[in-house]
C-alpha cells in the first residue's frame, strides 16, 4: 500500500453537506452566516440565500450527515490516521478530533475501567506489579481468550516509572486514532452484550496490520495458564537516553523464569468451570506459600541512525524486533514477594500511566505511544506561592529535529504480512491445525459476510500461501493470491 496518499479510509468527499444545502453555505469560506450586508460582496451567492431563515436551513449536523463527525458536528475526513509531523511523527496535540475522541472513551464507563477491568497486584518494593484481561468486565472468567495486561510501577528514586504493557510483543494497531473504535470492535455487541466474531472480523478486515497480533492471540499462548507463566513486554518502543544526551530505541520484555503455559480449550473449559479466577488465586496462593513468581527483564536497543535499515518501521507497534539481529540483553530480575492487604486501597486506587517517565527514559515517535501518553493525564499547577518548588537539573531528552508537513497518513513501511507468517511457520503441526481451528470458528460464525471471508483469506494468504488455502478449503471458498 502506499503510504501517504491515502487517508486510510478511503478518502471522504470535501463536500460534505447535503446537496441542497452546499450550494447556500459550502461554497465561499467565509462564515455560514455572514453579519448583514457583507453578502453583496459575494457575487456567486444570490442575496436570498443569506436571507433564509438560519434555523429553518441550518447547515447538517451529526443528527443528519451521512458523514462520520465530531461531536460538534464537524465531517470527519480521516477516522483512521492522527494528524503527525510527517509520515511518522510526532502526532500533533491540535488533533482535536483525536483528543476528543479519546476524551469520551476514556470517560465512557464509570466506574469500572474500559479495559483490562479485571486485575490483580502482587508487590516487591519497589515494584507493583498488576496483570489485567483486556476486553471482559471485572468478574469474567480468566480463562478467556484475550490479551493479558502486565502493568508495572517502579517506584524509583526519581520518581515513577510505568510500563504498562501486555503479555504480547505486538498490539492490533498502530495509529491510537483507531483505538476507541478497536475496543468498541472487541467489546460486546451494545445489543446483545455478548462479544461476537463477526463484529471483531469486520473491524479488522480494514486493518491488515492485526494479523501479527491476532498470530498471538489465536495461539496456543492465546490463553495463558496463569500470570506466572506468561511474558510480558512493554510493546510501545522508548528511547533509553545517557547524560551525555545519546539516545536508543528500546523495547522490554518479561520472560518467567518458570516458563511459558497455556491452557487448550478443553482445559480452559474446565478450570473456568471450577474457578472463575484461577489465575488470580494461583498468584495470589503462590505468593503466599512464598512460591515467588519471577521474571527476568530483557531490553532490545537500535541506535536511531538505524532505523531505516530494516524493511519495516522499527517505531511501528505492530512489529517484533528480530532476536537474531537485534538480541535480548538481561537488565534485571521481577520478583513478586509480597500480596496485597487491602484491594481496594493498593489495587482499586493504583493507576498507570504510559506518559509516567523518568530521567534516563523518554518516549519515542511510536504513534501508539504517543497516544497513550497523552490518553492520560494529571493536572497539577506550578508556580505556587504557597509550595516553592523548583525546576529539577535539566536531564537530557532526544534532540532530533523533526521536518515534515501536518499529515494524516499511514507509515510508508506498512509490511503487514512477512511477521505473521513467519510466525505461523515457526510453529509445530500441531500448533498450526489449532491455529487454524481458531480462525476458522471465528470467520465460520453466520454474520461474517463471504467478502469480509475473502479478505481475511486474502490477507492470511499474504502472510503464508499455504494458510491460506488450508483456510480456503476448510471454509470451503476459493483461494486468493
Ligand atoms: C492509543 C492506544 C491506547 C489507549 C488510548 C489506551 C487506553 C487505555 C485506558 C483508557 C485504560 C484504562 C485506564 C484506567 O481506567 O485506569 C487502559 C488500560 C491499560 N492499557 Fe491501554 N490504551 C492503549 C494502548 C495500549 C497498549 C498498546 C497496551 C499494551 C502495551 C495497553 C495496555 C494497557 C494496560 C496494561 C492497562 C491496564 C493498566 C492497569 O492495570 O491499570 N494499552 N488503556
Amino acid at each position: 500500500m502506499d503510504g501517504c496518499s491515502k487517508t486510510g479510509g478511503g478518502g471522504l468527499p470535501r463536500t460534505w453537506l447535503p446537496l441542497n444545502l452546499q450550494r447556500d453555505y459550502y461554497k465561499p469560506r467565509q462564515s455560514v452566516f455572514p453579519p448583514f450586508g457583507f453578502h453583496s460582496s459575494l457575487p456567486s451567492l444570490s442575496r436570498a440565500s443569506f436571507l433564509m431563515d438560519p434555523y429553518k436551513h441550518r447547515p447538517s449536523s451529526s443528527y443528519n450527515s451521512p458523514f462520520f463527525t465530531t461531536n460538534s458536528g464537524a465531517p470527519v475526513w480521516n477516522n483512521n490516521s492522527s494528524l503527525t509531523v510527517g509520515s511518522r511523527g510526532p502526532i500533533l496535540l491540535e488533533d482535536y478530533h483525536l483528543v476528543e475522541k479519546l476524551a469520551n472513551f476514556d470517560r465512557e464507563r464509570i466506574p469500572e475501567r474500559v479495559v483490562h477491568a479485571r486485575e490483580l497486584p502482587g508487590v516487591q518494593t519497589p515494584v507493583i506489579v498488576r496483570f489485567s484481561t483486556v476486553i471482559h468486565e471485572r468478574g469474567s472468567p480468566e480463562t478467556l481468550r484475550d490479551p493479558r495486561g502486565f502493568a508495572v510501577k517502579f517506584y524509583t528514586r526519581e520518581g515513577n516509572f510505568d510500563l504498562v504493557g501486555n503479555n504480547f510483543p505486538v498490539f492490533f494497531i498502530r495509529d491510537g486514532m483507531k483505538f476507541p473504535d478497536m475496543v468498541h470492535a472487541l467489546k460486546p455487541n451494545p445489543k446483545s452484550h455478548i462479544q461476537e466474531n463477526w463484529r471483531i472480523l469486520d473491524f479488522f478486515s480494514h486493518h491488515p496490520e492485526s494479523l501479527h497480533m491476532f498470530s498471538f492471540l489465536l495461539d496456543d499462548i492465546g490463553v495463558p495458564q496463569d500470570y506466572r507463566h506468561m511474558e510480558g513486554s512493554g510493546v510501545n518502543t522508548y528511547t533509553l537516553i545517557n547524560r551525555a544526551g545519546k539516545a536508543h530505541y528500546v523495547k522490554f520484555h518479561w520472560k518467567p523464569t518458570c516458563g511459558v503455559k497455556s491452557l487448550l480449550e478443553d482445559e480452559a473449559i474446565k478450570v473456568g468451570g471450577s474457578n472463575h479466577s484461577h489465575a488470580t488465586q494461583d498468584l495470589y496462593d503462590s505468593i503466599a506459600a512464598g512460591n515467588y513468581p519471577e521474571w527476568k527483564l530483557f531490553i532490545q536497543i537500535i541506535d536511531p541512525v538505524d532505523e531505516d535499515k530494516f524493511d519495516f518501521d522499527p517505531l511501528d507497534v505492530t512489529k517484533t524486533w528480530p532476536e537474531d539481529i537485534l538480541p535480548l540483553m538481561p537488565v534485571g530480575r521481577l520478583v513478586l514477594n509480597r500480596n496485597i492487604d487491602n484491594f481496594f486501597s493498593e489495587n482499586e486506587q493504583l493507576a498507570f500511566c504510559p506518559a509516567i517517565i523518568v530521567p534516563g527514559i523518554y518516549y519515542s515517535d511510536d504513534k501508539l505511544l504517543q497516544t497513550r501518553i497523552f490518553s492520560d493525564e494529571e493536572v497539577n499547577y506550578f508556580p505556587s506561592r504557597f509550595d516553592p518548588v523548583r525546576h529539577a537539573e535539566k536531564h537530557p531528552i532526544p534532540s532530533v529535529i523533526h521536518t515534515g508537513k501536518r499529515e494524516k497518513c499511514i507509515i510508508e513501511k506498512e509490511n503487514n504480512f512477512k511477521q505473521p507468517g513467519e510466525r505461523y511457520r515457526s510453529f509445530a503441526p500441531d500448533r498450526k491445525e489449532r491455529f487454524i481451528r481458531r480462525l476458522v470458528e471465528a470467520l465460520s460464525d453466520s454474520r461474517v459476510t463471504y467478502e469480509i471471508r475473502s479478505i481475511w483469506i486474502s490477507y492470511w494468504s499474504q502472510a503464508d500461501k499455504s494458510l491460506g488455502q488450508k483456510l480456503a478449503s476448510h471454509l470451503s471458498m476459493r483461494p486468493s493470491i
